[in-house]
């Protein structure tokens, strides 16, 4: 059996969504800035997308840019803030995706002054921590919505509030919320958000930024005019058509996917507690639902993912970027394990396609794979 329990990183494209993208590689390939009816092809598709990723978010469609993924996505609204700005102070949390954190980093390189938020045990920031960060230069706050590795949901609607109370403009990276649990931008009242399509069952290497209506940010690349000057480049029309119906079918299906999914990694939480001495790292409930991460005493991560990978199940230690890496990750060590502890965890998230099967045949795995590698650690009480 083969069982896929690494979505956190990245998921299958949808069939769905794969039929849609097709016709944009050999016979829709117009140009969408081009006049003629290819182009206009292009464009309509284009714009289709636009809301189709709007409606997801409860955005205006105009409030959406096209990227190409995440990662360029926090990039732009990052530094687009800092850039416009040219001075001041950013406030982050110490267990952001480097996509924000080596930003963040890059930026206090270049003399902007960020404060990193510590989070309790769970992963959680506290917005009071937010307020009192805030300096009269502070720019920008920026948390991301959920976290990649622990799957902790965070107080953004509280941190968009003091945002908005001091006038300081809010992005979040919600790469791994949107289209996993609800997100309405208007209710959360953020400034700029930041989306991947792969993480929705949607194609690699495309992604969206939300920006409100009359939030102004400097672009960071510079080319043609395309997506509001912010990201120039001729667009990526299948990757884009891609991302809208990955939109689209996630919003259709997003309360029984989640229903599903809560209930399958429920089991599979219970059963794995029930090991001696493992652990849940993140929220016992604010927690994404299909994120189980687990930390297990004497037990080495990559030695688990290697003896869960002979048996065809696939999950991750730390996060993919990270996983090879020796460092013990990041946001980890923020909810305060030491090495030893961090090196031993297991992060499987759960995706559409699994089934009832696929996670009892984990449940019935990992016992004995854990029992062998601890019998040959010299941790392992005996
Ligand atoms: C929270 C978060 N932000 C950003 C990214 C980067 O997205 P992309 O791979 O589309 O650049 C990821 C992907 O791992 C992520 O989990």
């Amino acid at each position: 059996m083969r069982v896929y329990l690494d979505h956190a990183a990245t998921t299958p494209v949808d069939e769905k969504v794969l039929e849609e993208m097709l016709p944009y590689f050999t016979k829709k390939y117009g140009n969408a800035s081009s006049l003629h009816s290819f182009g206009r092809e292009a464009r309509d598709a284009i714009e289709r997308s636009r809301e189709r990723v709007a409606e997801l978010i409860g955005a205006e469609s105009e409030e959406i840019i096209f990227t190409a993924g995440g990662t360029e996505s926090d990039n732009i609204a990052i530094k687009g803030i800092a850039f416009r700005k040219g001075k001041g102070h950013i406030i982050t949390s110490q267990i952001e995706h480097p996509a924000v954190m080596a930003t963040c980093q890059h930026l206090e390189k270049k003399g902007f002054d960020v404060t990193y938020l510590p989070v309790d045990k769970y992963g959680m920031v506290s917005p009071e921590d937010v307020e009192n960060a805030i300096r009269d230069d502070t720019i920008l706050i920026t948390i991301m919505h959920a976290n990649n590795e622990i799957g902790t949901v965070e107080p953004i609607e509280e941190i968009a509030k003091i945002a908005r109370e001091n006038e300081i403009v809010f992005h979040t990276d919600a790469v791994q919320s949107v289209g996993k649990i609800p997100v309405n931008v208007k209710r959360i009242g953020m400034d700029m958000l930041s989306i991947s399509a792969h993480k929705i069952y949607g194609p690699k290497g495309v992604g969206a930024l939300y920006i409100k209506k009359g939030t102004k940010i400097e672009a960071i690349i510079h080319g043609g005019g395309h997506e509001k000057g912010l990201r120039p480049s001729t667009e990526n029309v299948p990757g884009i058509v891609g991302l809208g119906k990955a939109c689209e079918l996630a919003e259709k299906r997003m309360e029984e996917d989640m229903k599903r999914m809560q209930r399958l990694r429920d089991k599979l939480i219970k059963s794995v507690l029930e090991i001696e001495e493992s652990y849940l790292n993140g929220h016992p409930e604010k927690r994404l639902p299909n994120n189980a991460h687990f930390r297990f005493a004497a037990v080495e991560g990559e030695s688990l993912i290697l003896s869960l990978d002979d048996k065809g199940i696939a999950g991750s230690t730390g996060s993919a970027c990270s996983s090879k890496k020796l460092k013990p990750s990041h946001v980890l060590m923020a909810i305060g394990l030491n090495e030893v502890q961090a090196h031993g965890s297991l992060r499987l998230t759960l995706g559409r396609e699994n089934t009832e099967e696929e996670i009892d045949y984990v449940i019935e795995v990992l016992p004995p794979i854990l029992e062998k590698l601890r019998a040959m650690s010299p941790l392992w009480k005996r």
